[in-house]
């Protein structure tokens, strides 16, 4: 059980292609390519920062969760995902200390990782992945 890294900092927001020209054309990051993910409703572009990514999240549809997101509180900050090892043994963990998850059981997300989130209100306020490779 470990958690190796910050995997990515994940961003909500409309306009995958202005995202694109900040990260990509002027600050000089990796495109790290695009994915969408149905069963969250979202389209993820992955940018490279060293060992991360920032992830910019775009909705497939206003009624995703995504979309829901972006309708009440605008573009910003999504959630913090950090890739551990030993996804389900920190899963058990987490439940045994009370700390409340928004699934039950890990899923499959973007870049065929296992992840599950961590809710804001178990986190002080923001939304935590934890993701592990499959
Ligand atoms: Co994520």
């Amino acid at each position: 059980m470990k958690v190796k890294k910050i995997s990515h900092i994940a961003v909500a927001g409309n306009d995958a292609e202005a995202s694109r020209v900040l990260y990509e054309d002027i600050l000089g990051l990796t495109f790290n390519g695009s994915e969408p993910v149905e069963t969250e409703g979202v389209t993820t572009h992955f940018f490279g920062v060293g060992e991360s990514n920032i992830e910019m999240l775009e909705p497939l549809s206003e009624d995703s969760t995504v979309g829901k997101f972006l309708g009440k509180r605008g573009p910003g900050l999504h959630h913090i995902a950090l890739e551990v090892e030993g996804l389900d043994e920190y899963v058990l963990k987490l439940k045994s200390a009370g700390i409340v998850l928004l699934s039950d059981e890990p899923k499959i997300g973007a870049h065929n990782m296992r992840i599950i989130f961590i809710h804001p209100k178990s986190t002080g306020g923001v939304l935590v992945e934890l993701c592990e490779k499959v």
